[in-house]
């Protein structure tokens, strides 16, 4: 057996069990491109700060070099006896240079090593769940776009409430999503300090440059405290907040398109490309990738629940623990990734049944809330308007028809107040005409919104 990097004052090796329970290669060589980064700015700092010749560290930096290429070509063999990432680059490169590798640990631990490994891999994660994030937005604007027009019934509750235009409901999600992605970017902000440098928990008595690797691998700054730097993982745990809550708004997606799709709502059509079919009823077609995308959340939110409690009762510094904080974020990044991409390709896969829908409008008296408005520019205070309205709507109920198929005789037996103009208030086209406050569903207002988003996506 090979003796351990850290072998010295050990008279035997560990048991075959024990290296097997606590080996992390196996998951953490997905660190790898970071690993490396972090070595060469560390190497390039060791030596500019006299700590290296500048020999060495050409040696270094040419044997990561060949390292990496390895590694990328599917030929570097990853040793579970080298424990962890960091240990296998660090070894591979003695093999492959011999002395000047052992001088690139210097004034550095695996502690600060791995937070900073971990913290530049989420900040890549973080630039790619934006992009797929961007690419889902666009997909919806792009359906909203194309139903710009198109009436569908409002709901709270899930019970019919008013009628609103089908771009403004998809343009809800697109605002959602922008918040996401803001928390992601506010995340990559908290997160972009660097910790190498100090060492195992207290930093060093050697003369390194601490603002020299930081400023290398792109980072705001150095962090302020070491202690700090090798025992915190606050910044995995908001950006799998982040994760988290993008994850609930894409199963909220899921399940109302999933409702949509059903032969109870039939609002939309997915196409055969984004639906699976069942291996007993040959008549089925399923939404099953919504259906996934709302299932999957649940992972997303447990992989934030395993790091809560993970660090719930850690001391300072740092704790073998630790270890325990990749798979849950590589789990939760690989998941949320995939959750918006499919979302993204079932939003351009699917078509809204205009004609259904429209049948379905007069259900429901979606206008109800537009006539007691209508009231109110009579000079009818709002509480009794709405008691108006209700009445009407239980004749309505009781004769089984719409407020609109009311006649004017009708509606006065029920208050002599209401006038012929109240026709241009019933019925859902009039209702959504009806509206005109900021934000809200009239046509002018979501055309507006279209058009911040179609100019602001570029699209
Ligand atoms: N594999 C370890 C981790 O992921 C690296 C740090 C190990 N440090 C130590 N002192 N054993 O946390």
């Amino acid at each position: 057996k090979e003796t351990k990097l850290w072998g010295g004052r050990f008279e035997e090796s560990v048991t075959d069990a024990v290296e097997k329970f606590t080996e992390s290669v196996s998951f953490d060589k997905a660190l790898y491109k970071q690993d490396i980064m972090g070595s060469r700015a560390h190497a390039t700092m060791l030596a500019s700060q006299g700590l290296m010749s500048e020999s060495d560290r050409d040696s270094i930096l040419k044997g990561l070099e060949t390292i990496e290429g390895s590694i990328e070509a599917g030929e570097f063999v990853w040793r579970s006896d080298r424990e962890d990432v960091h240990m296998n680059i660090e070894a591979a490169l003695t093999d492959l240079i011999g002395e000047p590798a052992k001088k690139l640990h210097t004034a550095r631990s695996r502690n600060d090593q791995v937070a900073t490994d971990f913290r530049l891999w989420c900040r890549d994660a973080i630039d790619n769940i934006v992009i797929s994030i961007r690419r889902l937005q666009i997909s919806l604007v792009t359906l909203a776009r194309k139903y710009n027009s198109l009436i569908i019934p409002g709901y709270t509750h899930l019970q019919r409430a008013q009628p609103v235009l089908l771009p403004h409901l998809l343009l809800a999600y697109v605002e959602q999503l922008e918040r996401d992605s803001i928390r992601f970017l506010n995340c990559r902000a908290n997160l972009n300090f660097c910790p190498l440098g100090a060492c195992a928990l207290a930093g060093t008595g050697l003369p390194i440059d601490r603002f020299m690797t930081s400023e290398a691998l792109g980072f705001t700054a150095p962090l302020r405290n070491s202690i700090d730097a090798v025992s915190d993982r606050d910044f995995v745990l908001e950006f799998l907040s982040a994760n988290s809550i993008t994850a609930i708004h894409l199963s909220r997606l899921g399940e109302e398109w999933v409702l949509w799709a059903s032969e109870e709502f039939g609002f939309i059509t997915p196409n055969d490309s984004v639906s699976t079919g069942s291996s007993i009823m040959p008549q089925k077609k399923n939404p099953d990738p919504m259906e996934l995308v709302r299932g999957k959340s649940a992972r997303v939110v447990g992989d934030l629940v395993t790091l809560l409690v993970l660090c719930k009762g850690l001391p300072h510094a740092y704790n073998r623990d630790l270890q325990e904080d990749k798979e849950p974020v590589f789990d939760s990044v690989k998941t949320i990734i995939g959750m918006l991409e499919v979302s993204s390709e079932f939003a351009q896969n699917i078509s809204f049944n205009a004609e259904r829908i429209r049948k379905a409008l007069p259900a429901g008296y979606l206008d109800a809330t537009t006539v007691a408005d209508y009231l109110v520019k009579k000079g009818i205070p709002f509480r009794t308007s709405h008691d108006i309205v209700g009445r009407s709507v239980a004749y309505c109920v009781a004769k089984n028809s719409q407020l609109q198929d009311l006649s004017l005789d009708e509606l006065r037996a029920i208050n002599p107040v209401f006038d012929e103009d109240v026709y241009q208030y019933l019925g859902v086209e009039n209702s959504v005409k009806n509206f005109s406050s900021y934000g809200s569903t009239g046509s002018e207002c979501v055309a507006g919104q279209l058009q911040y988003w179609v100019s602001k996506l570029g699209i």
